[in-house]
């Protein structure tokens, strides 16, 4: 059904929309727009599945407000083969479905009260709730995911999920270590949230058949723009606004997760600001905000975090040389512009 719905058309970079971020993002979704409404109903369905007295959590969750990043990553590494079809679709839904669940559990230990413009799971039910919810749609992805013919996807999916998680234990093991963070920070963050990037490409790649080489530079570049993210989250942590974010900011520093920016402020700052960094976030207050703004500046931590970012996105640009000219790697070529754009409009916000 959707494989005849589904119209991938050619993109070409557009220099001129580079001023527009919501523009940008629409030439970059816009030829697999069938294919993310397909998603989004799926969803939807999937939420109707638990338990009635359940489906209010799983709707709240499930309803479209997210980006569907990782979706739109399935969509365009698959249309590097030619056109998605229905197991790609249902490779997105399990893999948005495994971020959700590790949303709600986030939210949970950050405290976080606003997600995707809403009152978090956490804040609106409990975190007993929201523990329990989140266990119930891992559940449900992975039984999704035992559907295929094959069990390599269950198997993927599952890896997957085990690797994000223990990057979100490994960095909760080193809250307000700042040399264990600093010698980590990257190897982390590619764990949490490069891998169900690299999932994305990885099993759109698998679903489409495609050649060994070319699996393996989808993956890179799913670590690649995965990491790239990360990075670009943790700035928006620190530098963004909540309006623009749609999401609790700040929750990094209350919780003593040590981002790159601020990592970056510790090992530049000179004796007494170190001192005085480390700690504000031993005890942290939310009256330490402006002290920690403050040094963050004095010691110009924006604009590294940016060629960080920058750097990544280099590495998957490069990982895209190793696939077919085609919609689909146009596509994933304009999702690193995108994010570029999208680090440079934090200087200003
Ligand atoms: C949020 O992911 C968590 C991170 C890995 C930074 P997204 O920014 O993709 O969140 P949604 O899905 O759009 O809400
Ligand atoms: C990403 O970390 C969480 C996961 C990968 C599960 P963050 O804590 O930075 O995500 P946000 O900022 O709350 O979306
Ligand atoms: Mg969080
Ligand atoms: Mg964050």
């Amino acid at each position: 059904m959707l494989a005849a719905e589904t119209k991938v058309t050619d993109v070409k970079s557009d220099h001129a929309s580079k001023s527009d971020p919501a523009r940008s993002w629409k030439i970059i979704v816009e030829p697999v727009e069938p294919f993310l409404q397909a998603v989004t109903q799926q969803l939807m369905r999937q939420a109707r599945e638990f338990d009635p007295q359940i489906v209010p959590y799983a709707e709240h969750a499930l309803n479209n407000s997210g980006k569907h990043l990782r979706p739109t990553l399935v969509a365009l590494a698959a249309s590097c083969f030619g056109r998605p079809d229905d197991a790609h679709v249902k490779a997105a839904v399990i893999i948005e479905m495994i971020h959700l669940a590790t949303l709600v559990h986030d939210d949970v230990m950050d405290e976080a009260q606003i997600r995707r413009g809403s009152p978090t799971v956490a804040a609106k039910w409990g975190n007993e709730i929201a523990v329990l919810f989140g266990d119930c749609l891992f559940a449900q992805a992975l039984k999704l995911a035992s559907s295929y013919p094959t069990t390599e996807v269950c198997r993927a999916v599952s890896l997957a999920t085990n690797t994000v998680c223990s990057g979100e234990i490994i960095q909760t093991q080193q809250r307000r270590n700042f040399v264990a963070a600093r010698r980590d920070y990257f190897r982390v963050i590619e764990m949490k949230t490069g891998e169900l990037f690299t999932l994305s490409c990885d099993l759109a790649a698998f679903l489409s058949q495609a050649t060994e080489e070319q699996r393996a530079a989808l993956k890179e570049f799913g670590a690649a723009v995965g990491t790239a993210y990360q990075v670009y989250d943790d700035c928006v942590d620190l530098f963004g606004t909540e309006a623009e974010a749609g999401k609790s900011l700040g929750t990094d520093l209350a919780k003593g997760k040590l981002t790159w920016p601020l990592l970056l402020a510790w090992e530049r700052a000179e004796a007494k600001d170190r001192a005085s960094l480390e700690h504000a976030i031993k005890e942290w207050q939310p009256k330490n905000f402006p002290m920690i703004n403050k040094l963050l500046a004095k010691y110009e931590t924006f604009e590294p975090s940016v060629r960080e970012i920058e750097k990544y996105l280099e590495v998957a640009r490069r990982a895209l040389r190793g696939l077919p000219a085609s919609p689909g790697r146009a596509g994933l070529s304009l999702l690193t512009d995108y994010l570029a754009q999208q680090t440079s409009a934090l200087a200003v916000q």
